[in-house]
């Protein structure tokens, strides 16, 4: 039996893969279902989901942008935020984070200061972005002081819960004030995870702190899984870990597996989503499937 397939049916960015086959992370691979778009008239409320790891490096921006990305091409509302005082996210998407007058940390700092006026859009129809700067890091000093300082991102971002469906938020690598707001406002949180041996060390300081943050600031916290990335099937290696992986955390890690490929920096370069830089490519695959995966974990977004 041949297995090629058209273009437009690839699923995964191993073009070999269809429904049923062993996939990368060596369980059946299931039939997501394409979830319709949003009716356009329902009231929206959207869900918050982190990408959250401590290490960097690791593809929590890649991952917040051509995700969101790929869940803006499926009818839904997507608004991107910048937590990272590096500004990748934003660099990412063509705006350069020296320029900006107005970012994320005139919200978190200035309670007067209009969302309105901060929100960018992208070249993705249907993706926002909130962007930030260096002067995010100032933010995470200045809110030690606040009451309820782990509440700023949340009341930041209620004002605009019912403008979008899904909101991503791209963390720093810490676990520091800046990252417990994330979790402390999400619903989800996303785990990339690079697939190379040490990266499985810091799997548990993060998982202590999301139980921490369930514990004392947001009893609605879940995971929605861990996302292998950077994986390179030729090599036993990564193979290795993605067994390893698979073993310690079962159905918590993704079917999607992101492989390593120089299309991903070179879509920083050009400022966009893979998924409008190299709209067919096997990368783009990857994220469209894992859209599919994430509307699946989290069904009503
Ligand atoms: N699947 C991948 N294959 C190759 N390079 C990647 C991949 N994902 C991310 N990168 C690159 O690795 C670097 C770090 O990724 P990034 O998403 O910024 O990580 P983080 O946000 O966790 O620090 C970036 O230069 C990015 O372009
Ligand atoms: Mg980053």
């Amino acid at each position: 039996m041949t297995k090629t397939k058209p273009k437009s049916e690839i699923l995964f960015d191993d073009e070999s893969l269809e429904i049923g086959d062993t996939g990368p992370t060596g369980r059946p691979l299931p039939d997501f279902p394409m979830s319709p778009p949003p009716d356009p008239d329902r009231t929206k409320n959207a869900v918050i989901i982190a990408m959250c790891n401590q290490k960097g490096g690791v593809g929590k921006t890649t991952t917040t942008i051509n995700l969101g990305a790929a869940l803006a091409e499926t009818g839904r509302k997507v608004l991107l935020v910048d937590f990272d005082p590096q500004g990748s996210l934003s660099v990412g998407l063509g705006v350069n984070p020296h320029t900006l007058e107005l970012s994320i940390y005139n919200l978190l700092l200035n309670r007067g200061a209009d969302i309105g006026e901060v929100v960018l859009p992208t070249v993705v129809e249907g993706l926002d972005l909130l962007p930030s700067n260096i002067d995010l890091s100032a933010a995470e000093v200045q809110l030690v002081s606040e009451v309820a300082r782990e509440q700023t991102l949340g009341r930041v971002l209620a004002k605009v819960k019912n403008q979008y469906d899904l909101i991503l938020i791209d963390c720093a690598p810490s676990l520091g004030l800046l990252t417990v707001n994330a979790l402390t406002c999400a619903d989800w949180v996303l785990m990339p995870l690079e697939l190379e041996f040490f990266a499985l060390r810091g799997i548990a300081l993060l998982t202590d702190t999301i139980q921490k943050v369930q514990e004392r600031l947001n009893p609605d916290l879940k995971r929605l899984g861990i996302l292998g990335t950077m994986y390179d099937a030729r090599t036993l290696h990564s193979r290795e870990v993605l067994d390893r992986v698979v073993s310690a955390f079962g159905e918590t890690v993704f079917h999607t597996v992101i492989r390593r490929t120089i299309k991903f920096p070179e879509t920083n370069v050009a400022g966009e989503p893979i998924t409008t830089y190299a709209t067919t490519s096997p990368g783009a695959a990857a994220y469209r499937m894992l859209a599919r995966e994430v509307l699946y974990r989290c069904p009503g977004a």
